[in-house]
């Protein structure tokens, strides 16, 4: 990290160090290291920079002159800046802190069809991080399942369970958000909303109760997850009137509920979601961040309690520079996705993690979703190495142009079978009704009546299939494995390049939520250090991190 240069030419200083027998001054790089202290920045008469800690202070500026005219150390070193301490968990939100009962402000997103696994969610509550249970895409059935395995592995720890908006499978949402509130999960992603349903303002208000002094608190937190600003609105708001009464009116809330929801937004915490893998709407986060403030504290002049909402920041988050620079817009707390997939403890496969390390920040394409397909919405997923983009492309490209499968030219249809679907659209959709029987029987009756229903159902067999394939590292579907994935996969890979952090093995989501985070404290120091006028070359690298950190890195090879 050496490479320490300070600005050229004169400069005033703060004032004036002594040093005292109990006094330390070490070189700066090593000063910067050490997060966890504050340093003054001396000069000494050769124009080295050091640091110190200790001794005495004469708060009077004077100006730094050149090194051959200047005093000897014995008279003192002229104060250059101020270094102030800088450790993981001074990034981002005290109260985050607090509320959560987490070591940092650093949250790792739902990853649909358990890709955030009850593993994974388990290794980041030990290492006191809050991580949310990938629900999307699985029956409530299985949910149910891994909030009691989470409930039994880490107790008292902080971890969450994710509710997605399904409006293709509402029973599905429905059922897992009743599930969420029997089992008193502390903590809700709220996902993929345009608008609010039912069962979200059910979990909200089932989940507020009271403390000790008549004050509505959420025993149940929600942190919702938006890219636009009219979603963020109706998070920082209070739920619709007529949703809260209908609830009242069907006994499912209390009447004293019902009067807490309308005192309290929606959300407790609310991420911005910029250009991350998945769902996305690719906005960037240097606007997005600051509008969501802004827009909470336009929304706590009418409803007092939106003030303690706290904004999140996501989406192309996979580096120290890039987490340091979130919580330099303003952001409460930080949430990762992309990354986390790419490790060991994650639900997806070893095919896949291959895949992952070796994708640079532009391998990645939006492509239609399985869940919202009829509606023409996209994720980001990863190009290289398979054609699941193109190919998802062409699928929605044909339900627009035609009204039903039997409308679908026959040779096109033939091109599908071969190279898309690898059987017979027939059977697709009998694979597809099985499907459905069990899982959201009105898709296959609505289907029935309704042809381009149909098309759209059994396109979305093969939506569906290539992210189980990718999940199970299918080695015949290789090219079919979609793999939601953004830029900051790319730019993580650069990150680690030549470290022990680049084999895909060595992922461990403890070592690098803990790298990214120290990094990200580095990152912020060296920022502080140039806006006084000191600039210094310094590469937060793995390596590098590992070394100056090794009590806090599993490894430090
Ligand atoms: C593999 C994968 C699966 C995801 N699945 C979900 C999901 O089911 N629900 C959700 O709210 N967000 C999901 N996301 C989004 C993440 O929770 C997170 O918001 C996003 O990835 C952050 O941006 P990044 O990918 O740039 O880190 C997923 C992201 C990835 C990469």
């Amino acid at each position: 990290m050496g490479n320490q240069r300070a600005a050229t030419g004169p400069q005033s200083s703060i004032g004036t160090w002594y040093p005292s027998t109990d006094s330390i001054r070490v070189p700066l790089f090593e000063a910067i290291e050490d997060v966890a202290n504050s340093w003054v920045v001396l000069r000494d008469s050769s124009g080295e920079l050091s640091a110190s800690r200790g001794g005495n202070i004469e708060f009077s500026p004077v100006e730094v002159t050149p090194s051959a005219a200047r005093p000897s150390d014995n008279e003192g070193f002229p104060i250059i800046c101020w270094l102030p301490q800088c450790r993981p968990s001074s990034l981002g939100s005290r109260d985050f802190l607090r509320d959560h009962g987490v070591r940092n402000c650093y949250v790792a997103g739902s990853m649909a069809n358990g890709i955030a696994s009850v593993e994974f969610v388990s290794a980041l509550a030990r290492e006191g991080c809050l991580s949310f249970y990938g629900s999307a895409g699985q029956s409530p059935a299985v949910v149910s399942a891994a909030v009691q395995r989470l409930k039994e592995t880490v107790p008292g720890r902080p971890w969450g369970c994710n509710l997605i908006h399904s409006p293709a499978e509402p029973t599905s949402e429905d059922e897992i958000s009743r599930m969420l509130v029997r089992e008193q999960v502390s903590c809700v992603e709220a996902s993929a909303y345009l608008d609010v349903t039912a069962p979200l303002v059910r979990l909200r208000i089932q989940g507020l109760s009271e403390d000790g002094s008549g004050r509505p608190f959420a025993r149940i937190r929600v942190m919702a997850k938006a890219s636009r600003l009219e979603v963020a609105r109706r998070f920082l708001s209070a739920p619709p009137e007529a949703l809260v009464t209908q609830l009242l009116n069907s006994g499912e809330i209390s009447s004293q509920q019902a009067q807490w929801a309308r005192r309290l937004p929606l959300c407790d915490d609310l991420t911005a979601e910029a250009d991350s893998g998945g769902h996305t709407d690719n906005r960037p986060m240097a606007t997005l961040v600051p509008a969501f403030g802004r827009l909470r504290d336009e929304i706590a002049r009418d409803l007092a309690a939106t003030r303690y909402v706290k904004i999140g920041a996501a989406g192309g988050l996979g580096t120290p520079d890039s987490i340091a620079s979130a919580f330099a817009l303003g952001a409460d707390y930080v949430l990762i996705g992309s990354v986390h997939q790419a490790c060991i403890e994650s639900g997806s496969s070893d095919p896949v993690r291959q895949m992952l390390a070796e994708t640079g920040p532009a391998d990645v394409i939006m492509a239609p979703a399985s869940d919202m397909f009829e509606l023409g919405v996209h994720l980001q997923v990863l190009r290289r190495g398979t054609l699941f983009g193109p190919r998802a492309k062409r699928l929605l490209e044909l339900y627009r142009n035609h009204r039903s499968i039997d409308e679908i030219p026959a040779s096109e249809k033939q091109r599908l079978e071969k190279d898309i679907f690898r059987m017979s659209l027939d059977d697709v959709w009998q694979l597809t009704q099985q499907f459905f029987i069990e899982r959201e029987p009105a898709q296959i009756e609505k289907a029935v009546d309704d042809p381009h229903h149909q098309m759209a159902l059994i396109f979305r067999w093969y939506l569906g299939k290539s992210s189980d394939w990718a999940n199970s590292g299918d080695p015949e579907r290789q090219l079919d494995y979609q793999v939601w994935c953004g830029p900051a996969m790319g730019a993580f890979n650069e990150w680690t390049k030549g470290t022990w952090l680049a084999d895909p093995a060595a992922r461990c989501v403890g070592d690098i939520s803990r790298a990214l985070m120290h990094g990200a404290a580095l990152s912020t120091r060296r920022e502080s250090l140039r806006r006084q006028g000191v600039s210094v070359a310094l590469d937060p690298s793995p390596r590098r991190i590992a070394a100056s950190c090794s009590t806090l890195l599993g490894t430090t090879t």
